[in-house]
C-alpha cells in the first residue's frame, strides 16, 4: 500500500518487482485511509508490514490539511485502518514501521526502548500516536503487534525532498544545498537493506506488544554527510547555502540497538561504500529523480519551504 506521495514511477516499479516474485507476489495500489482498499489489499495474508507513511518533517509543518494534517491522517488514522482489517483477518503480525524520531531529541547517550515517547515535530508526534493505536490493539484486543523503530534511512530510490537525495541531485545540478542552522545536527544512517533486515526480523522473532530500536551505528552531522556527497561529486564547498534552521529541529537522534541484536540482527553495511553507490545511483538514474523534481506539487513545496528561509547566504564553514 502507499502514502500518498508515491509517484507513478515508483508504483511502476513497485509493480514490476512484486510481478517478478516467485511466490506470485501481488501489487495492489491503495491508500491505507481507504478501508475498502485495505480488505482487498490484506485478503488472504499473515503478516502486515505497515510502511505507508508520511515522512517528511518539514511538510508536516505546513498547517493546513494537505501537509500537517495528511500525517495525522496516513500516519494515525491509516494505521488504525490496517489494524482493523488486521483484527478481522486474524493475521500472525503486524509490523508497525516507526522511527527514532519519536524520542524527540536526544542530547547525548542512546534512546532504548522503554524511554519515553517526547516527539516534537508533527511529523513524529503522527507517528507516535500511530506506534500508540498499535500497541492499544495488542493490549485490547491481543493482536500480534511488534513496533520497530528506524533511524535515517538511505539508498536508492528515495525521494528527493529527504537531505541524501535532495543534496546529491542538487549538487548534480549546481544548485545550492540548503543546510539548516549551524548543519550541526546528529543523525544515525542506516541504509535500507540493513534496515529491511532489522524489520523482518522482528517480525519472526520479535515479542508481540514490543518494540525494537534499528540503527546503523553511523552517527554524522548534517555537514559530513554534504562534505561527502560534494567530495563524491566533485564540487565546490560554495554550494553549500547556511539557511534559517527548521523550527524545533532536533539536534540528535540516537539508538541503543542491544534489543535487536539480542534477535541476531547486526549493521552489515560499509557506510562510506554505502554512501558512494547511493550517490552513484542518483548520477545513473535521473530519468528517475529529475520528472519527480520537475513535478508541479514538489515545485511548490520547494518554493514554499526554502524561498523564505535562504535570507543567510554565506557559505558553511567547518
Ligand atoms: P531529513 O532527511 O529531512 O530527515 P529527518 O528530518 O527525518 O532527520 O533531514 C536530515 C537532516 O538534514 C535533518 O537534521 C535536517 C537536515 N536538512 C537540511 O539541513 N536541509 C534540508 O534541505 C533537508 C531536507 C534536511
Amino acid at each position: 500500500m502507499r502514502s500518498r506521495r508515491a509517484g507513478q514511477a515508483d508504483l511502476r516499479r513497485a509493480h514490476k518487482n512484486l510481478s517478478g516474485l516467485e511466490d506470485g507476489g501481488r501489487f495492489v495500489r491503495g491508500d491505507i485511509c481507504d478501508a475498502k482498499a485495505v480488505e482487498e489489499a490484506m485478503n488472504g495474508c499473515d503478516t502486515v508490514f505497515n510502511f505507508a507513511a508520511e515522512s517528511h518533517v518539514d511538510r508536516s509543518l505546513m498547517g493546513d490539511p494537505a501537509h500537517a494534517g495528511a500525517f495525522v491522517q496516513t500516519d494515525v488514522y491509516g494505521v488504525y485502518v490496517l489494524l482493523e482489517e488486521a483484527k478481522r483477518q486474524n493475521v500472525k503480525k503486524f509490523v508497525q514501521v516507526s522511527t527514532d524520531e519519536v524520542y524527540g531529541d536526544v542530547s547525548e547517550g542512546h534512546s532504548v526502548e522503554t524511554d519515553p515517547l517526547e516527539p516534537r515535530s508533527p511529523y513524529s508526534a503522527s507517528k507516535a500516536g500511530g506506534e500508540l493505536i498499535a500497541r492499544s490493539y495488542f493490549v485490547s484486543h491481543d493482536m500480534p503487534v511488534v513496533i520497530t523503530r528506524g533511524s535515517n534511512t538511505f539508498g536508492p530510490y528515495q525521494y528527493p525532498e529527504k537531505l541524501l537525495p535532495l543534496f546529491v541531485s542538487n549538487a548534480l545540478d549546481d544548485q545550492p544545498l540548503p543546510m539548516y542552522g549551524d548543519g550541526l545536527q546528529r543523525r544515525d544512517w542506516l541504509h535500507a537493506e540493513d534496515h529491511c533486515r532489522g524489520i523482518l526480523l522482528a517480525a519472526e522473532a520479535g515479542t508481540p506488544g514490543e518494540a525494537y530500536n534499528i540503527g546503523g551505528g553511523n552517527e554524522k552531522t548534517n555537514r559530513d554527510i554534504t562534505q561527502m556527497i560534494l567530495q563524491l561529486l566533485d564540487k565546490p564547498q560554495s554550494l553549500i547555502q547556511t539557511v534559517a534552521d527548521r523550527p524545533g529541529h532536533d539536534r540528535r537522534y540516537a539508538l541503543n540497538c542491544d534489543k535487536i541484536r539480542a534477535l541476531g540482527w547486526q549493521p552489515s553495511r560499509d557506510f562510506g561504500a554505502d554512501v558512494a553507490a547511493t550517490v552513484e545511483w542518483y548520477r545513473a538514474n535521473e530519468a528517475w529523480w529529475r520528472p519527480l523534481k520537475n513535478d508541479a506539487e514538489y515545485q511548490q513545496y520547494y518554493k514554499r519551504n526554502y524561498e523564505n528561509r535562504a535570507q543567510e547566504q554565506q557559505p558553511a564553514s567547518r
